[in-house]
């Protein structure tokens, strides 16, 4: 008996020493997550941030000069305002014939970050209140996450020039993964905060 006792108790000191530092540094791994839309999709096969655009017309005609966004992104009066001013879009011409506009604005409103409960929707959405932003780059939940990249590796880079060009930088977000640990700035490699 003492033998067994002699071989087990530092076994089990052992082992009671694994797990604390197995949880401290699982705890430590979440401590930077502001909102609780981060940790849990990190388990999951295929990270989703965003459910990708996946209508046709959408990705055909709103996606020919950046990327198609995800509808999730901005609330359904977002959406609404952009596609009823596309004769005057960011400075570019965007009109579309009334039946695919108005295609294109059920889609965006029907997956919109108020009407989605896909990844990080419902957090935007919460995040926004009652405002209808046009653009996801100039929203604070946009800005909170990238307050530490500088102008110089984003405006000044020939290979992004623009906040809006997400996938210049996430490789994933064609399948609407934005997982920071996926982030390859041009000119930079890989992001490590
Ligand atoms: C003729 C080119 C063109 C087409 C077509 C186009 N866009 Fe854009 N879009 C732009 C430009 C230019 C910007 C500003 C990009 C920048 O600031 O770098 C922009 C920006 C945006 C933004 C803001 C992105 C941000 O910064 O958060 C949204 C949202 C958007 N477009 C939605 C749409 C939708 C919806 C359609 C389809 C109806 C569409 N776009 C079609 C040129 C276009
Ligand atoms: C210049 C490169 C760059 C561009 C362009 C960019 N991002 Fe990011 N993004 C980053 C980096 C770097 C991080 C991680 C920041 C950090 O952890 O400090 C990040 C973080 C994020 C996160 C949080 C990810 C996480 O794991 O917490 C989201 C969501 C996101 N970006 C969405 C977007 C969207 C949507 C666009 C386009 C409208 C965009 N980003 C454009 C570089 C970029």
């Amino acid at each position: 008996m003492k033998e067994i006792q002699k071989t087990f108790t530092p076994l089990v000191i052992f082992l009671t020493l694994v797990m604390t530092i197995g949880l401290t540094l699982q705890a430590c791994a979440y401590e930077d997550d502001d909102d609780d839309d981060e940790g849990f999709s990190r388990f999951l096969p295929a990270r989703m941030d965003f459910r990708p655009a996946d209508d046709p017309q959408y990705r055909e005609e709103c996606g020919a000069c950046h990327l198609a966004y995800p509808p999730g992104m901005l609330p359904a009066r977002s959406w609404q305002r952009i596609m009823s001013g596309l004769e005057d879009h960011f400075g570019e011409n965007a009109e579309l014939d009334a039946q695919t506009a108005r295609h294109i604005t059920e889609y965006l409103s029907a997956n919109a970050a108020d009407r989605s409960h896909t990844g990080r929707a419902p957090n935007i959405a919460r995040s926004l209140g009652v405002d209808a932003p046009l653009r996801f780059t100039e929203t604070r939940y946009f800005l909170r996450k990238h307050h530490e990249i500088p102008p110089r590796l984003v405006v000044n880079n020939p290979d992004v020039e623009s906040f809006s060009r997400c996938e210049a930088c996430h490789t994933g977000a064609e399948r609407g993964d934005y997982d920071e640990h996926q982030v390859r700035i041009p000119g930079v490699g890989r992001w490590d905060d």
